[in-house]
């Protein structure tokens, strides 16, 4: 069995103030920013904002965002979980139709070695799109974060297609167990939920779920 570092899966209401999300916008630069991606196939807008360590997305990005957005998310973070943690990644999404067809299939995150609490904040948007953690749904307002591990549940949004002017923004942020000795995923573990994320997606393309 692999350890979950998250504590518990909930809702954090109002994450950040009117001036940290200003900030953030202004230096998320949506009309300038050399390191947009289309992502056609899950119909969104992706920037990455911070990088930690080399991945294969992205050179470390250095840290482009307020001190106090990055405090935010750790403070929040470190509430439900029962590790000390650190920030991996943050990075930016917006979904809208004009980027192809916005989804999120039944998937959990298994580009990761070691276990990660996954922060994604809801910055602003028009539509009540349910997020769903392993069956169970969230529903976000704007400035809500949703609080879950996105290496240890099967995570998914339900099936909407978003009309022209519909959109959402998302702050997706992960974050992993601070310490020199880092626990990885075991095999078995990993074998299990892929088995499990699979059956989800082929319900999910059936429309069972
Ligand atoms: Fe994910």
């Amino acid at each position: 069995m692999s350890k979950n570092i998250v504590s518990k899966n909930v809702i954090v209401n109002n994450v950040f103030s009117d001036e940290q999300i200003v900030s953030l916008y202004n230096d998320i630069s949506l009309d300038s920013n050399e390191n947009i991606m289309m992502q056609d196939f899950y119909g969104r807008l992706y920037i990455p904002l911070y990088w930690r360590q080399k991945t294969h997305i992205s050179d470390p990005i250095e840290l482009k965002i307020n001190q106090s957005i990055f405090d935010s998310i750790l403070n929040y973070s470190s509430k439900f979980s029962n590790v000390p943690l650190q920030i991996e990644s943050i990075s930016f999404a917006r979904y809208s139709s004009q980027y192809g067809v916005p989804l999120l299939h039944p998937h959990t995150d298994t580009n990761f070695k070691e276990p990660r609490l996954t922060f994604d904040v809801q910055l602003n948007g028009n539509i009540t799109w349910p997020i769903i953690i392993e069956h169970k749904e969230y529903i976000l307002q704007n400035n809500d974060a949703v609080v879950f591990s996105g290496t240890h549940d099967v995570h998914w949004r339900s099936k909407k297609i978003l009309k022209d002017d519909e959109y959402v923004d998302i702050l997706l942020c992960q974050l992993s167990e601070k310490t020199d000795n880092p626990n990885t995923i075991d095999d078995k573990f990993m074998k299990d939920i892929d088995i499990k994320q699979k059956v989800l997606r082929l319900k999910y393309e059936k429309g069972l779920i």
